[in-house]
């Protein structure tokens, strides 16, 4: 993995029995290149030994706070990494980096850098599934720290569930996302390209106050609009809601599926289109131009299909490159790998809308991009880092055409 090489990594370890899977992280961080720091709590001393990650990685381990020849080792750690990967995280070390408590090297570490930060969870799955940890991941998510989700299998003590560390590909993998998405300004690499985006839930008038909706927020088609924006693109963002954005990037708002087909249609021809919008399949056939007054007798509204705004454009031959997004809840690879064949798209973004912290409402989001090529798992993180990782495959699929 060229991602790593020369880079500045601090591997902060806390105390849970995965701690030894950690020293196999450290080991092929550094055979990636990487320079590499460990960082150990004292409870993550009482699993391996300082000694082991001494030795394999490219400094000694760092344990406290005081016991140093730098006076002040927290903040020197901290702002010289180039990412920090806290793996395994406990759930106490979780809850002291969402509150902003620092009463080790490891949390201090974690608050004194701007680095890139991937954070490995692994305990028990009562652990795991608490509230309290569910809420603390996603707050650390929201601020654009990647979260590696457990795996099911086996833990301590002979018990088996979700809460096991991640496998250490997929951590490297995701550490060499965070590292390239990184908390330096974006590349500039959609100068020149008309991007048109959608974005939130349509709304199908029922009656002049009644309409029929979907539970879309927006956010992350937005996202996709600012991320192409910052990149050089020339952004049209076709949308149900009004949300801050750039002034650089042309809004334009609309409700009905046919009114956001008439507004896309409008800016065509596109570079790229990314189709994030949740546009209703079907509205009511003949809307009542008063509103309906309450009878007491149960009412029927007929719904009709609306214009299949991706597939049109799929047809089209006026996008170079066609994103769609498909929410599931079962069948979820399945139902998107034949959108993508349906609906001619160059990509499509596959959400498990049945997930907790996943699609609707939330800043966070969990996502897999499918395309001709194969499929990119992108594990859960802020919508901003989600609109980067599609943006980063749709200028690769160009690059490659
Ligand atoms: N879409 C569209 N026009 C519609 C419905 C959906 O352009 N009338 C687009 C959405 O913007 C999204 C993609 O199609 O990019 C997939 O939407 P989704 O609702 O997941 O799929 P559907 O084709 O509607 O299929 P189904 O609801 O049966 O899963």
């Amino acid at each position: 993995m060229r991602a790593f090489a020369g880079r500045r990594v601090v591997l902060a370890v806390s105390g849970g029995i995965a701690a030894y899977k950690a020293v196999e992280v450290c080991r092929r961080l550094v055979d990636a290149g990487a320079h590499v720091t460990p960082v150990l709590t004292p409870a993550a001393k009482r699993f391996v030994g300082e000694a082991t990650f001494s030795a394999l990685a490219s400094e000694r381990a760092r344990l406290s706070l005081f016991d140093d020849d730098d006076p002040i080792p927290h903040v020197t750690l901290g702002q010289q990494a180039d990412l920090v990967v806290v793996c395994p995280a406990t759930a106490r070390v979780i809850g002291a980096y969402a509150a902003g408590l620092a009463g080790d090297l490891l949390s201090a570490t974690l608050l004194a850098t701007r680095a890139p930060v991937v954070v490995c969870p692994a305990m028990h799955t009562e652990m795991w599934e608490h509230p309290a940890v569910r809420d603390n991941l996603r707050l650390l998510a929201e601020r654009g720290v990647t979260v590696v989700a457990p795996e099911e299998g086996r833990l301590a003590g002979g018990d088996t569930g979700a809460g096991r560390l991640a496998a250490p590909e997929s951590i490297l993998a995701a550490a060499a996302e965070a590292l390239a998405a990184g908390p330096q300004a974006p590349v500039r690499d959609m100068v020149g390209l008309r991007v048109l985006v959608t974005a939130g839930g349509t709304r199908e008038p029922i009656d002049p106050v009644r309409f029929v909706g979907n539970r879309s927020s927006g956010k992350q088609g937005y996202a996709v609009a600012v991320e192409a924006a910052a990149r050089g693109a020339k952004v049209s963002l076709v949308a149900t809601v009004r949300r801050p954005l750039p002034d650089s990037v042309d809004l334009v708002l609309v409700e009905t599926a046919e009114e956001l087909r008439a507004a896309v249609v409008d800016r065509l021809p596109a570079e790229v289109v990314v189709m994030a919008a949740a546009v209703a399949d079907y509205r009511p056939a003949a809307p009542a131009a008063d509103k309906i007054k309450k009878s007491g007798e149960a009412r029927t509204v007929t719904l009709e299909p609306t214009p299949d705004i991706l597939a049109e454009l799929g047809r089209g031959g006026q996008v170079e490159t066609l994103v769609g997004f498909a929410a599931e809840t079962s069948d979820v690879l399945a139902n998107a790998e034949a959108k993508l064949r349906t609906k001619g798209a160059d990509l499509i973004v596959v959400n498990d809308v049945s997930a907790p912290s996943v699609g609707f409402d939330g800043d966070t989001n969990e996502v897999v991009l499918l395309d001709a090529a194969g499929r990119t798992a992108v594990p859960l993180t802020s919508k901003r880092q989600v609109a980067q990782a599609i943006l980063d495959r749709v200028v690769a699929l160009r690059a490659a055409r």
